[in-house]
């Protein structure tokens, strides 16, 4: 028997005064978007705004169902989005930010399961990683250099 580890590097940044420029926009827009979320039941809204490589920006909310399940998060609804408008083209960085139903909102949250599944399935889709920026509307930043990260051992197109 031998043992194997699992590391990963991620960024954590104390505010938006040390992030690039277009890191902070792309986050502003995050954030902005999370109020449009159609949210009733949770009253959890979630904005997610990506950079393609081809310079598109491309966005999703999270769209809730009186069928609980029928609702899709924020970044499925981005990929599904990004992935018909423009099916080849990589997705370079996705901001996530969030409201809560109490109005906080100030640590990063970070994609659900099913979402670290649908990353994953992008980046290999077009292969190249997904970089991540995650906040809340004010508080610590992180920076996830590739989604894929968040899901260690995956299953993959290559496991069928
Ligand atoms: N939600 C997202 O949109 N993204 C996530 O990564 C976590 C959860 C949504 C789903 C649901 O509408 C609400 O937040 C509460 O779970």
């Amino acid at each position: 028997m031998k043992k194997s580890e699992y590391h990963f590097t991620f960024e954590v940044y104390d505010s938006d005064a040390e992030l690039s420029e277009q890191d902070a926009w792309l986050l502003q827009e995050a954030r902005k978007i999370s109020r449009f979320a159609y949210a009733p039941y949770s009253c959890f809204q979630v904005g997610a705004v990506a950079k393609l490589s081809n310079g598109k920006i491309v966005t999703g909310t999270n769209q809730e169902n009186a069928s609980y399940p029928a609702g899709v998060c924020a970044e499925r609804v981005l990929l599904g989005t990004a992935g018909s408008m423009y099916p080849e083209v990589p997705i370079e960085t996705i901001a996530i930010s969030y409201l809560n139903g109490n109005g906080n909102s100030d640590y990063p949250v970070t994609p659900c399961g099913i979402c670290r599944q649908s990353l994953q399935e992008f980046e290999g889709r077009v292969g190249q990683p997904i970089r991540l920026i995650l906040a809340g509307k004010e508080g610590r930043i992180y920076i996830i250099p590739q989604s894929g990260m968040l899901l260690p051992l995956a299953f993959t197109n290559e496991d069928l």
